[in-house]
């Protein structure tokens, strides 16, 4: 017999049973009114999670880094300047991407571990008097460090400085899990993945654009064409894709859209806030600090935990994986070895969370480190004992 655990990595997240099956399914022919019965609902429901009544949603056959750069050579030109922030390995990535496209990009250095600096952004936004700044990019949740940044009060700043730069927000460890509003931030384009929130395995780019960015695709010069949205909407109209769309996949996101929105959105970011709580909760009785550094920007998707001076915190991933087959996720970039991260996102209850807190722990004393066996489980569980979520039924 072979036994599984839930994993605790910040995506790809535990993939529910129905969501599985839905993936599974007989080939369709992709070019018949049969595909429209899922593209277009899962464009429906992916619009309806992004809280947007008009966002153009888009699904390509990628990933998250697809959805990045969907964003980019579709609204902009080489030369363009950018605006972002660097606080963790993700926003270094989209920066590295943007310099390969020729962008000039503008980076705001911040901690590892702080948000995105949106005064920051509003004085350099209002200096721009030119509006030489054509974009500003923004990692809602900084999957490396844990770290939720302000997406409103970056718009605000946006607002403020009475600047016209498109908005685009990666939300690939936020969507679906914690609150997002698209239309009430103003994002014109909205990054995300299937496997974290959706629930689902890696293999599609889910990109929203406002009807601002789809201006923005008429003059943006940059070389596309698997990620041409404007294909892609041609391709729409007949029910159809440029090329070979990931029909399992979309399906699954079909239902992944259906099961988030029947539990509610405020629920499900409610039921992710509970267990984020918890989880937090242990790391205050193990006497250890997030990287995340204040409450305000705690992420409620992944904990990214510090540990002591001189212990490589990578040695708790190994040796979680190695002895208890489970899976955390390692520091990455200037963390490394510094933090080790929980990711409590996608499909998952405070029970599950709780045998992960209960791991983590075991190996944290399985390799020394000063920490009493049981006390983050006890700190979870008088958490979750006092703040209880509904119970799920049916969990597959
Ligand atoms: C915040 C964030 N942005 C972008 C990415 C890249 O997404 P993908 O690995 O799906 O290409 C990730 C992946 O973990 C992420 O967490």
């Amino acid at each position: 017999m072979s036994f599984q655990n839930p994993v605790f990595i910040p995506g790809p997240t535990n993939i529910p049973e129905s969501l599985r099956k839905a993936c599974d399914m007989p080939t369709i022919d992709h070019r018949s009114p049969l595909f429209g019965q899922i593209l277009h609902p899962a464009r429906a429901g992916v619009r309806e999670i992004l809280k947007s009544d008009s966002a153009e949603v888009f699904i390509f056959p990628s990933t998250g880094t697809g959805g990045w750069e969907t964003a980019l050579t579709n609204t902009l030109s080489a030369g363009d300047k950018v605006l972002t922030a660097r606080n963790g390995m993700f926003s270094h990535r989209w920066i590295d991407m943007c310099q390969r496209h020729g962008l000039n990009v503008e980076i705001v250095e911040t901690p590892w571990g702080d948000g995105l600096p949106a005064d920051r952004y509003e004085e350099i936004l209002a200096a721009d008097k030119n509006h030489e700044i054509k974009a500003v990019l923004a990692t809602h949740n900084e999957t490396a460090t844990g770290v939720k940044s302000d997406i409103a009060a970056v718009r605000r700043a946006l607002t403020a400085a009475q600047h016209p730069a498109l908005l685009f927000v990666d939300g690939v460890s936020s969507i679906a899990s914690m609150d997002f509003r698209f239309d009430e931030w103003g994002v014109d384009v909205a990054v995300t993945g299937s496997q974290k929130g959706f629930m689902l395995p890696a293999g599609l780019a889910i990109v929203g654009f406002s009807q601002k960015a789809m201006e923005a695709t008429k003059t943006g010069t940059l070389p596309r064409t698997f990620f041409d949205v404007r294909d892609m909407t041609k391709g729409y109209a007949n029910n159809a894709y440029p090329y070979t769309p990931a029909v399992g996949l979309m399906n699954g996101l079909n239902q992944a859209c259906s099961m988030l929105l029947s539990e509610g959105l405020e629920n499900v970011f409610a039921r992710h806030h509970r267990i984020a709580e918890g989880v937090r909760a242990a790391v205050g009785a193990w006497g250890l600090e997030l990287c995340a550094s204040s409450p305000a920007v705690y992420s409620d998707t992944v904990s990214a935990i510090r540990t002591p001076n001189g212990f490589n915190a990578t040695d708790i991933v190994t040796h979680a994986a190695e002895k208890y087959g489970v899976a955390f996720g390692v520091g990455l970039g200037e963390v490394a070895g510094k933090v080790f991260r929980i990711g409590h996102l996608g499909s998952l209850t405070d029970v599950m969370a709780l045998s992960g807190i209960a791991t983590a722990e075991m190996c944290m004393v399985d390799l020394g480190l000063n920490i009493d066996l049981g006390s983050g489980v006890a700190a979870a569980q008088e958490y979750y004992r006092g703040h209880p979520g509904c119970v799920q039924k049916n969990a597959a």
